[in-house]
């Protein structure tokens, strides 16, 4: 199978992928193109006989593979990083259609997950242990040593979004192998076909099929069965808060990796570069038409400088390339026509309570033009809803601790930007908000992947990036040795 999908990764290959996972039952996933309606792919749904059956090998191929040479795996993951750059064109081509994301952009997206996984394969091989001895606490003799050293959990249920299903797949999976476990990917519907030619390249890679698996079908169907699996040591999900919730509820006493969605402000005080900061404001809302959960998805701006920053805001968006993901647009048609509803609706509710539309507004399709709001208040929606879409709202705030209140009181706590040239200012802010990275000066955004990425309140739980991702995929192990006080001179 992995032979005849790579002898055919060239033009078209993406149909040769959803080809060999096709379904044609009567619960088939039909994967259409966000761009043209066209069809990409029609993939199998399993059932939960076939889930079993997947978890059960896969636990049984996971033994050996914890048991193999961390070098072993990384040398693999290192082939996989190979293969990631030498089919890039291919996936390039299916994540453009699959998910409407600009061709360069895509490119990107695969070039990334190749740097993460290497990086990701050589860190693993820097993990070390540590040897405590018990003379450390209170009344206790120096009779015992802890070795811990790190082992895997077992088996990871890698659940990752349709926005990178390649790099979030691999953000994931390559932590989760590296650190001994077996892996079973259930791609996002829209995504699934990118997923798909993934998991072949693994295979082709190297990686075993008892090792990792790859398990299409709706979250709808069959998310439930997945996430309570009695096989699953441990979930790794990035996706919608409300899906993230349901999932926690339902999954038990198993680790949870939640990477959810957010709110991220991008705070300007009066101080700042108005036009680095405008620059970065239309970079972080619009790139890949806002589908990113760091996407600057507000502004608080100090009001002295609102109307200026304003008018910057303004000309910057209207230098964006809109339209088709092959001619490399960064704003492209979103991932459905509920997510263009839900977005003008929120653009709708502004404009009734008052805000004034500044450009956008209109749709063509599941295209949503680029569109700023200003004087956006607190009792509008689009301050608080994640509109995941080209969607800026400028609210106008007296001073910072107004904008630091307005950014504390989402129920996301992702990231924030913030804007000023007065360092001192900045680490106060920085102290005061409840996220989990501040950018100063900076659009706000994850990588690079080594950096820790991580959200508080509804944004999520755990941390992401590359050394935290494998600690979380692994858990300590601890040995302790118990010394007698026998007289050494006595042993021969
Ligand atoms: P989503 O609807 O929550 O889907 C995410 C994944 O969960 C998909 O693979 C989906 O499969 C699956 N799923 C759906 N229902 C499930 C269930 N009951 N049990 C288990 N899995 C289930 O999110 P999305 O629309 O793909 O992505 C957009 C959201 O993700 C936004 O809120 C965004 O902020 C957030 N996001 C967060 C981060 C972060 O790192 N914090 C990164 C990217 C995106 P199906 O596609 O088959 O439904
Ligand atoms: O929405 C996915 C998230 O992880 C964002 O990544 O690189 O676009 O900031 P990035």
């Amino acid at each position: 199978m992995p032979e005849k999908f790579l002898s055919n990764l060239t033009d078209g290959s993406y149909r040769i992928a959803a080809e060999l996972h096709q379904g044609d039952d009567e619960h088939s996933l039909e994967v259409r193109s966000p761009v043209d309606g066209s069809l990409v792919g029609k993939m199998h749904e399993f059932s939960h006989d076939e889930i079993d059956k997947v978890f059960y090998l896969t636990s049984l191929g996971q033994v050996d593979w914890a048991n193999s040479p961390i070098d072993e795996r990384a040398r693999i993951l290192h082939r996989v990083a190979d293969n990631l750059e030498k089919y890039a064109d291919a996936l390039t081509e299916v994540l453009v259609m699959e998910v409407a994301k600009a061709t360069k952009d895509a490119r990107d997206e695969v070039l990334r997950s190749a740097d993460f996984v290497r990086h990701t394969a050589e860190e693993a091989k820097h993990l070390v242990g540590e040897a405590q001895f018990s003379d450390a606490f209170a009344r206790h003799n120096r009779n015992k040593m802890a070795i811990s050293y790190r082992v895997p959990l077992g088996m990871v249920l890698a659940i990752p979004p349709f926005n990178y299903p390649i790099n979030l797949g691999l953000s994931k999976i390559a932590p989760a192998l590296v650190g001994g476990n077996a892996v079973v990917l259930k791609p996002p519907s829209q995504g699934s076909v990118a997923c798909a030619m993934l998991a072949e390249l693994l295979w082709h890679s190297g990686v075993p099929h008892d090792v990792f698996a790859l398990v299409t079908g709706r979250g709808s169907r069959i998310g439930d069965y997945l996430v309570q699996h009695p096989a699953v040591s441990m979930i790794s999900f990035t996706g919608s808060t409300e899906v993230g919730r349901d999932l926690a509820n339902k999954a038990g006493m198993v680790p949870l990796l939640l990477e959810l969605g957010g709110k991220d402000a991008a705070i300007v005080l009066s101080d700042a570069d108005l036009q680095a900061a405008a620059d970065h404001i239309v970079a972080g809302a619009f790139a890949y038409a806002g589908q990113r959960c760091t996407a600057v998805k507000r502004v608080l701006c100090s009001e002295e400088v609102a109307d200026e920053l304003v008018e910057l805001l303004g000309r910057r968006i209207a230098t964006l390339a809109v339209g088709d993901p092959r001619d490399n647009a960064t704003v492209t048609p979103l991932v459905d026509p509920a997510a263009a509803e839900r977005a003008l609706s929120l653009v709708d509710d502004a404009v009734s309570k008052g805000a004034e539309l500044l450009g956008g507004g209109g749709r063509r399709g599941n295209l949503v033009e680029p569109t700023l709001l200003d004087h956006v208040t607190e009792e509008m929606d689009v301050a608080w809803v994640e509109p995941f879409a080209p969607v800026l709202p400028v609210l106008r705030v007296v001073n910072a601790a107004e904008a630091v209140r307005i950014s504390n009181a989402s129920e996301y706590g992702l990231q924030a930007a913030l804007f000023t040239r007065d360092v001192d200012v900045a680490t106060q802010i920085c102290m005061r908000l409840d996220v989990g990275t501040v950018q100063v000066n900076g659009k706000t955004a994850r990588g690079p992947d080594h950096f820790p990425f991580l959200g508080t309140k509804s944004s999520g739980m755990g941390v992401q990036g590359v050394r935290y991702s494998i600690e979380a995929m692994t858990r300590i192990k601890a040995m302790v040795i118990n010394m007698s006080d026998r007289d050494l001179s006595e042993i021969h």
